[in-house]
């Protein structure tokens, strides 16, 4: 028999509040792994060009939204659902940002576009650098830290 496979649901940066609550609530009453937060946004907001393209917008623009709605999950499910933070994360820094608002995980997409395929290596050494900073033993420790 195939071993269960893990259900995640990524959620989108475009959300309001109210619309975050509903997702909150659900995802507590349904047999799920974890959210992904967030997927590229519909939204133009942090370009110094306008843009009428269609499409998903990713990358730096995302960076902020999205840590700020993994932050707004985790503290709603009260970390009790792991968090995959995604969206502009190009540094160790901004990788760490996600974890310190509450992602147990994190994944990128446009900055290995950006830097290449180096950049995993990177945000690991640089990760355990800023955890070292802060006194934290292992990643875990860091997950939601800066609620
Ligand atoms: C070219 C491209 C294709 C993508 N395709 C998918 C997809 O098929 N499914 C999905 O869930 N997210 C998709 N995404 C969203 C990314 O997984 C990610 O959530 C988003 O780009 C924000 O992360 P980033 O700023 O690191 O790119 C895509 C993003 C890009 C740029």
């Amino acid at each position: 028999m195939m071993p269960p496979r893990p259900l995640f649901v990524k959620i989108a940066p475009d959300l309001g509040r109210r619309e975050l609550d509903d997702v909150i609530e659900v995802v507590q009453g349904v047999p799920l792994d974890g959210i992904i937060a967030t997927n590229s946004t519909l939204g133009r907001r942090g370009l110094s060009t306008g843009s009428t393209e269609a499409g998903g917008l990713s990358g730096r623009p995302l960076r902020q939204p999205s840590t700020e709605i993994v932050r707004y999950l985790y503290a709603g499910t009260r970390g009790r659902l792991p968090i995959v933070g995604v969206g502009g994360i190009f540094s160790a820094e901004d990788a760490y940002e996600k974890i310190c608002a509450g992602a147990s995980l994190v994944q990128l997409y446009t900055g290995l576009i950006y830097a290449g395929p180096t950049l995993p290596h990177h945000i690991n050494t640089g990760l355990i650098r800023l955890l070292r900073r802060d006194g934290f033993a292992h990643v875990s420790e860091a997950v939601g830290c800066a609620l």
